[in-house]
């Protein structure tokens, strides 16, 4: 929750919200939000590593952009960069990134880390992922560490703009929230496990100020719906990996929680390649 230029705590409601709305609202909420969620979560995610949920997953280990040896030279793009930690791990692979994010304030945590380790500073876009300003097939890889997807009306937006930006047969590689997480209240504790909502019901979470405007928003799909969006998008599906907790991983993360984690998935990765044009193999 945040406050809203000195107006009343935000109140959560469940309503329709669209596109220019839920930009908007979220591009707000994380320009105000940045410097706190750093502070929380910078320890964990590591200026320079790639993990992909809470559950603590490293691309180090899992390998889902591809082998070690196929990341030197790759252009690849991250959607929804945040202060650009994966990114920085790509770079340190002789991978060549770009971290794009919609929140001027994340990407400015991106400088501060870049300024701190005294090395050259990674390429930064600020633009909304639902239209991005990179030419056709720009990039070999793509990736995006809940960066986005899980904040847009409309997925397949992104999905469609990734698809157009990545040169064919360039994978991109997603985490979102896993949908059946939507059905439990987001607690981590054992008030976090009876389910409360529908897992079927896509109105979206808004939180909005006194006026009625929408300051956060987060969007809902269900696994079906997500498959859907990726298929529909031009990818063909690899590999959907559920991270189950690992023992070591003692961490609260919102309602992400070593109770919950043990019991049921938190995280859902796709895994995703763009249609090879007729004629490639
Ligand atoms: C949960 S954070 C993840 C950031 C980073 N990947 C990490 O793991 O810390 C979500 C990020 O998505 C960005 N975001 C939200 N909506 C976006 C949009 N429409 N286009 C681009 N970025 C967006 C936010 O600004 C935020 O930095």
């Amino acid at each position: 929750m945040i406050e809203d230029d000195g107006a009343a705590e935000p109140a959560a409601v469940r309503r329709a919200a669209g596109t220019a709305e839920s930009s908007r609202a979220n591009r707000h909420w994380w320009d105000g939000n940045a410097d706190e969620y750093q502070d929380e979560h910078g320890a964990f995610l590591g200026d320079a590593r790639f993990v992909w949920c809470p559950e603590g997953l490293d691309e180090a280990e899992a390998r889902l952009l591809g082998p070690a040896a196929s990341l030197p030279g790759r252009r690849v793009l991250e959607v929804g960069a945040g202060a650009a930690q994966c990114s920085r791990w790509l770079a340190a692979q002789g991978a060549r990134p770009v971290a794009l994010d919609i929140s001027h304030r994340q990407l400015q945590h991106a400088l501060r880390i870049d300024d701190a380790r005294g090395r050259p500073g990674l390429p930064l876009v600020e633009a909304d992922a639902c239209a991005m300003p990179f030419a056709d097939g720009s990039f070999d890889l793509a990736c995006s560490a809940f960066g986005a997807l899980p904040f847009v009306a409309e997925p397949v937006l992104v999905l469609r703009e990734v698809r157009r930006v990545l040169r064919p047969g360039g994978r991109f590689v997603f985490s979102v929230t896993h949908p059946f997480r939507w059905a439990l209240p987001d607690e981590p504790g054992p008030e976090g496990l009876t389910v409360l909502s529908s897992y079927f019901d896509r109105t979206p979470y808004v939180e909005e100020d006194g006026t009625g405007r929408a300051v956060y928003v987060e969007h809902h799909r269900t696994m079906g719906d997500r498959v859907r969006d990726v298929v529909g998008a031009g990818f063909r599906l690899l590999d959907v990996v559920e991270p189950e907790w690992p023992d070591w991983n003692e961490q609260e993360w919102g309602g992400w929680s070593p109770l919950r984690g043990r019991l049921v998935p938190g995280t859902a990765v796709f895994v995703c390649e763009r249609e090879k044009t007729h004629g490639q193999g």
